[in-house]
């Protein structure tokens, strides 16, 4: 190594500002959901960045982005860094931007110093953390641990704009194979780190600049549809009702009343609901809605996912209406390994920051790149703990304290 690598603040801030504007909303934050229009100028502005310090990128069948700087022995598995590029419909500015950001301000300010490590270093930007767009979420990081796309995401289609997975998949693609190399989806990491915001208040109220997370609570989605009949609103009376809507919000607020109150640290969210036909003069035909349930332990996952299930089966037999849940996402509780976690405490220690160690309440792709490399997450505080919300705020400060602690750990992990 030639002199220390130190991050370089202005630049990593000015990043930021540069990434926010793409796909900017009116109150501040970004809409720039997976695989649209807006996910692809991020992905052309990253991969311009890196062209211009001459790193090698490519991109595999997943659309995952890659940006490699080589190490002396090009054959060692790589240290993989990074995070996402888009985000939710109503998003803020750096969740998922500043992971991916920060990991390049390592590599560049790992090229500026004269870094050149033993084995490779590369930034990634997973395909589609959000899951919004197209469900399940951490589509990316999953194919890339399973080797493969999986068959059935061929006929999804966006909850926005109804376009399909694979037209997206491919065009976004398409759109940077001239900068890129094409990559087989899936290959060996030495280790794989992320840095992203807290999305909760415990940094910030505890005053610790640094979170180190030792694991992933699970996270089950389902989809609900019940289906009634739709029938005239001024003559038909109670008794020959077949009223969808009513099964789903009685249902609905017993689920309300129950799980969260009942088991302190569950969470329960109800984040889209739909009627059709939607005419305020008919009952409806048919009510939709999805569940996230989250929980650090697969026992009460279970559990909660069995009372959700006969809860809402219950409600729809009340009503005489039909119901179908189907399980879009289930993701296992992950706990890191206790090697990367050491590791970062004794960056931590050397850095001289204070930290705390937690685990993650919202799911990352570090969940499912665990499957396949020893893993680990840092945590920064966020203004009032508010993310998925376009006033979603990291104090500069925060931000450059963060890179700060991303390169003392990336320094931590590379063989000398
Ligand atoms: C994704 O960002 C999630 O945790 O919901
Ligand atoms: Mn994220
Ligand atoms: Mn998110
Ligand atoms: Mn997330």
């Amino acid at each position: 190594m030639n002199s220390h690598p130190e991050i370089n603040g202005e630049r990593l801030l000015a990043r930021l500002d540069m990434f926010a504007k793409i796909g900017a909303t009116p109150g501040g934050g970004v809409n720039r959901q997976a695989l649209t229009p807006g996910d692809r100028e991020a992905r052309a502005l990253l991969t311009r960045l890196a062209k211009a310090r001459s790193f090698s990128v490519f991109q595999d069948d997943a659309a995952n982005l890659f940006i490699r700087m080589e190490g002396r022995d090009g054959s060692q598995p790589p240290l993989l860094i990074g995070s996402h590029l888009d985000s939710q419909p109503s998003g803020g500015r750096f969740d998922g931007a500043l992971g991916t950001l920060t990991a390049f301000e390592v590599l560049e300010s790992l090229a500026d110093a004269g870094v050149e490590p033993e084995r490779p270093v590369e930034v990634v930007a997973w395909t589609n953390e959000e899951g919004c767009r197209f469900a399940p979420g951490c589509m990316g990081s999953r194919a890339f641990v399973e080797g493969k796309i999986p068959a059935e995401w061929a006929d999804l289609r966006a909850s926005d704009d109804g376009a399909r997975f694979e037209d997206e998949r491919l065009s976004t693609i398409d759109a940077l194979a001239a900068d890129s190399s094409h990559r087989r989806l899936g290959f060996p990491v030495a280790a794989y780190l992320e840095l992203h915001i807290e999305q909760g208040p415990s940094l910030e109220s505890e005053e610790i600049p640094i979170g180190i997370v030792t694991g992933v609570q699970g996270t089950r989605w389902l989809e609900v549809a019940f289906e009634g009949q739709t029938a005239h609103a001024g003559t038909t009376a109670l008794q020959y009702r077949r009223d969808p809507l009513k099964a789903l919000t009685m249902g609905l607020s017993a689920l309300y009343a129950g799980v969260m109150p009942e088991n302190a640290d569950a969470r329960f969210t109800v984040g889209r609901i739909a009627v059709a036909p939607g005419s305020v003069n008919a009952i409806p035909a048919t009510a939709s809605c999805t569940i996230d349930l989250r929980h650090p332990e697969t026992a009460v996952l279970d559990r909660l996912e069995d009372d959700i299930r006969s809860g809402l089966t219950e409600a729809a037999a009340r009503e005489n209406v039909s119901v179908a849940i189907r399980k879009t996402v289930d993701m296992e509780p992950v706990t890191f390994s206790s090697d990367m976690v050491a590791a970062l405490q004794a960056a931590a220690q050397k850095a001289g920051l204070p930290t705390k160690t937690m685990i993650s309440g919202a799911f990352h792709d570090a969940l499912f790149v665990a499957g396949c490399a020893p893993s680990a997450m840092i945590f920064v505080p966020c203004r009032d703990g508010l993310s998925h919300n376009e006033a979603e705020y990291v104090k500069p400060e925060d931000s450059v304290t963060g890179a700060r602690m991303f390169l003392a750990s990336v320094l931590e992990l590379l063989p000398r």
